[in-house]
């Protein structure tokens, strides 16, 4: 299987900054399935500073990794608003905020957090057009240095 591929090296901290953007495409040396936990190797830890995200391409399927606190989550990199490219946007705790329209998605759990910064009338014309949904996250791991990604996390129901 293919190997996953760096897509963002954004200089985004905790404290809001916005990212820098895509930077580098560059193939990871080091994959390995653990066929047994079924989780895949994605980057070295030591690549996503502490309130840094990153975007990983695996297998066609852009992925972020946010290190925050002591742990690293994976996310689908795309909002699921319109597609904004997550990683471009501003992380403050395990909120991330789409540079789009400002959705707002809890990675623990990928819950809706905000749906675009829109009002009134034109955040229901909106809604109506694309209902609010959680961002996919999956489960992670650190595995001697290296975030691993394993299976998508059951969905959050958005109301
Ligand atoms: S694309 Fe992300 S909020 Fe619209």
């Amino acid at each position: 299987m293919r190997g996953p591929t760096v897509l963002g090296s954004p200089a985004n901290t905790g404290g809001g900054m916005r990212g820098a953007g895509l930077i580098d495409l560059y193939p990871i040396p080091s994959k390995e399935e653990d066929v047994v936990s079924g989780f895949i190797e994605l980057m070295h830890a030591d690549e996503v500073p502490p309130g840094a995200m990153k975007a990983v391409e695996l297998d066609g399927h852009e992925l972020l990794i946010a290190h925050v606190g002591d742990v690293f989550l994976v996310a689908d990199a795309r909002c699921p608003h319109l597609g904004g490219h997550l990683v471009q946007g501003v992380l403050v705790g395990s909120v991330v905020t789409c540079p789009r329209h400002h959705s707002q998605f809890d990675l623990t759990d990928g819950h809706v957090v905000r749906w675009t910064d829109w009002t009134g009338a034109v955040l229901t014309i909106g809604e109506l057009a694309r209902h609010p949904r959680p961002l996919r996250v999956y489960e992670s791991e650190v595995v001697e240095g290296i975030v691993m990604v394993g299976a998508q996390k059951l969905p959050i129901a958005t109301p």
